[in-house]
């Protein structure tokens, strides 16, 4: 089309006058608008995708200098969701998950022992994977159906991520059509910010006056999480494909082929992406990809390895949050040397007292930093960490700093040693070193005796309850929680959800207070000179009743009961069905000798000392009032079970003896993927022993108790059905 083609000569936006801008953005809503009729009405696209990408970026560009200007018509509001206070929830179709991480050539080596033993592949016959680097970025994901993009996620908390359409649509990297897509496609890969084009925007922040970003890292995900997509389109974003979510129908039969298939539709792919015979062959990708590291001109942070067969990932499948057919082996984490000017001593959720030291900032792998861990007391006095000192202080990915040693020779002579206290900071209780229940040794940690009178555990145990795998309330997080909670307003879990009926009976007036007025309500301290922002409270109100509803697992781990967190509390729910059904348990369990203890410990993944923390913290008439406080408020919902139908959903099963179709591995795995329970003992609770030959004890126990025995064939069959 003519006019298109003569977008070579446009003035650039930079240059217009207002008047030309007002021109402009109409001329681009029209051709947009024709566009978008031709290809979706018609079926017949007047112009390409590249083209049409063109015009929408410029239109964006166009509003963001401005602003003023933008039709009520504007094209980008047009897809996706509209730019809205704040960015919706979008549920993904698959969950987003992690990746597990491997430090050093050993533990690749074991990775490659584990996929190998679960699929019970013998000696030589290593299964080929792919190298490839692992992008320092955020993750992604796109939804096309029919071949256009209809959606684009944020990883979020893995299973609900934040809906960024709009911003994505800014992006050139990534396509906003797909010729010969499946119905149903879903692509996912890394945003990120090259090295040159974060120098040039921090520039450019800088010379406004603006805040500079302290990384790539952050520009692209500050950039991506605009809620203004204008200014996304500002930030130079770019995108590599390299897994997928999704898919109405296969695409490939190996990830390296799946990858090319990706590359054909349009999307970049990692150049440095390499499929290898076996382990030797992944080492020698991840050194070629750490040597051309500096050079690459995009952070990386290790090199990501997966199972090439795609037949192989599916019965790998997942533990927990990652799949068994991929490994992050991260590079070394990056060091510098800075003086130690104090230590001081945080309180946390259970009481523990963790050393943190206080540094003269540097900055390591261009993160300033400040602070780092020093664990406990132990890690001290092994180091001989003195205050004065200069010391070496490490960085690894998202990981807290770490001091790794002191620097002897220049020791000044007023380094003076840290008495780590035996009295809490905060709450003045005496800190003691528990004794292990298991070794009867006495704890490496030092712990606040205080308990509920101690705020420091108070407020984090607050602060762990609204967190992201918990309660996730829209506009109440850490800073929130710790400035209600020093004002009295919120001092235990139900207070969360009374606040909105003691606001309006006049019991707590939070109109009192300054809430920033960017959608995401904060407390500001000295806010009383400001003027209070009503939609502020109420959108905090809304976001509170919207968690009203709460997955059990996440009420379980919002808890912060001892020893179980996030993975155990969905095995709590998942065993029991629902928060109830725990609660009830745990009550029951407090008695070792019934069946209600046998059938916690007999959980695959209980051991003892995780029974305890639930039988303890229930045991505890404070928790107990304030869980039934809670209860009054929210409503745990029932857990997902994978599967709800078959024959053996719901079913708790043990296996036993050396089992010839599948690995013990292999086996569990599948089963739970049916939806039954897997148990590693057998009680009144077990439906069925799967004998392998060679079985035991385990078999004579389940005759004893009447437990149906099957066979590794009937089961199957059984599995199958
Ligand atoms: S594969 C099921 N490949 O690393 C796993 N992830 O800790 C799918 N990442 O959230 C991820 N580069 O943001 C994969 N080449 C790569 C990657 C990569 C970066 C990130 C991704 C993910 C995180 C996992």
């Amino acid at each position: 089309m003519a006019n298109n083609k003569a977008q070579i000569k446009l003035t650039p936006v930079g240059k217009l006058t207002p008047d030309e801008a007002a021109q402009e953005l109409a001329r681009l809503a029209a051709a947009i608008t024709q566009a978008d009729e031709a290809y979706y009405a018609r079926d017949k696209p007047e112009i390409s995708d590249a083209e049409y990408d063109a015009l929408r970026r410029r239109n964006l560009l166009v509003e963001k200098r401005f602003p003023k200007l933008k039709r009520d018509d504007s094209p980008s509001d047009k897809v996706g969701a509209a730019p809205s206070a704040r960015f919706e929830k979008a549920k993904h179709a698959v969950a987003m998950l992690s990746l597990d991480n491997a430090f050093g050539d050993e533990e690749v080596a074991d990775f490659d022992q584990r996929v190998r033993r679960f699929l019970g592949l013998g000696g030589d016959a290593s299964p080929a994977y792919t190298a490839e680097p692992k992008i320092d970025g955020l993750s992604l994901n796109l939804r096309y159906e029919k071949g256009v993009l209809t959606g684009a996620a944020t990883r979020g908390d893995g299973e609900i991520g934040e809906n960024v359409t709009s911003n994505v649509l800014t992006i050139a990297d990534i396509p906003q059509r797909l010729n010969n897509a499946p119905e149903v496609l879903e692509v996912r890969g890394e945003v990120y910010m090259s090295h040159a084009d974060f120098e040039a925007l921090n520039k450019r922040l800088a010379s406004e006056g603006e805040d500079v970003f302290a990384n790539p890292r952050n520009a692209a995900a500050g950039s991506l999480r605009q809620l203004d997509a204008a200014i996304t389109a500002s930030r130079p974003l770019r995108f590599f494909a390299y897994a997928w979510g999704e898919i109405s129908e296969d695409i490939a039969a190996t990830q390296w082929d799946a990858i090319q298939v990706f590359k054909k539709l349009g999307f970049r792919i990692n150049p440095l992406t390499k499929r290898c015979d076996d382990v030797a062959g992944l080492i020698a990708q991840y050194r070629k990809i750490e040597e051309q590291r500096a050079t690459l001109g995009y952070d990386i942070d290790g090199v990501v390895y997966k199972v090439d067969r795609l037949d192989y990932q599916a019965r790998l499948g997942f533990v927990s949050r990652h799949p068994r057919w991929a490994i992050a082996h991260k590079f070394p984490a990056e060091k510098a040397m800075t003086m130690l000017e104090d230590i001081e001593i945080q309180v946390g959720r259970t009481g523990k007292l963790t050393p943190v030291a206080r540094l003269k900032p540097v900055t390591v792998g261009g993160v300033v930093v400040s602070n780092a861990t020093l664990h406990n007391a132990d890690e001290i006095e092994r180091k001989d960490i003195r205050i004065g000192d200069t010391v070496v202080v490490q960085r690894a990915g998202d990981v807290i700093p770490q001091i790794v040693e002191v620097v002897k020779d220049k020791r000044k002579k007023g380094a003076r040693k840290f008495k780590f206290p035996d009295r809490c900071p905060v709450c003045g209780s005496h800190a003691v070193n528990e004794k292990n229940p298991q070794t009867g040794k006495p704890d490496i940690d030092r712990r606040c005796t205080g308990g509920l009178i101690c705020a420091a555990q108070a407020v984090e145990r607050l602060k762990h309850f609204v967190a992201r795998n918990a309660f996730d309330i829209e506009g109440l997080g850490e800073k929130q929680i710790a400035a209600f909670f020093a004002q009295g307003i919120i001092k235990e879990p139900a207070d969360i959800f009374t606040l909105q009926r003691r606001q309006e009976q006049g019991e707590i007036d939070l109109y009192a207070y300054k809430m920033k007025k960017d959608g995401a309500p904060q407390l500001d301290r000295d806010g009383a000179k400001q003027p209070t922002n009503k939609k502020s409270v109420e959108n905090l109100f809304a976001g509170i009743d919207a968690r009203r509803k709460i997955s059990s697992a996440r009420l379980i781990n919002a808890l912060g009961i001892r020893h179980i967190g996030e993975t155990n509390a969905r095995l709590f729910a998942g065993h029991y069905g629902d928060f109830a059904g725990f609660y009830e348990a745990a009550l029951k369990a407090r008695d070792e000798s019934s069946p209600a203890y046998e059938d916690l410990l007999s959980i695959d993944g209980v051991g003892a000392l995780v029974a305890q923390g639930a039988i303890d913290f229930f045991d505890e008439d404070h928790n107990r009032e304030a869980v039934d406080r809670l209860l009054e408020e929210v409503k745990p919902q029932k857990a997902e079970t994978v599967a709800a139908t078959g024959a053996v959903a719901g079913k708790t099963v043990v296996f036993t003896g050396k089992l010839e179709l599948f690995t013990r591995d292999e086996a569990k795995a599948r089963a739970q993927t049916l939806g039954a329970k897997v148990a590693g003992s057998i009680s009144a609770k077990t439906d069925y022993l799967v004998a392998g030959p060679g079985a035991g004890s385990k078999l004579k126990k389940a005759e004893e108790l009447g437990v149906k025995v099957l066979t590794e064939e009937e089961w199957l069959a059984l599995a199958n059905a």
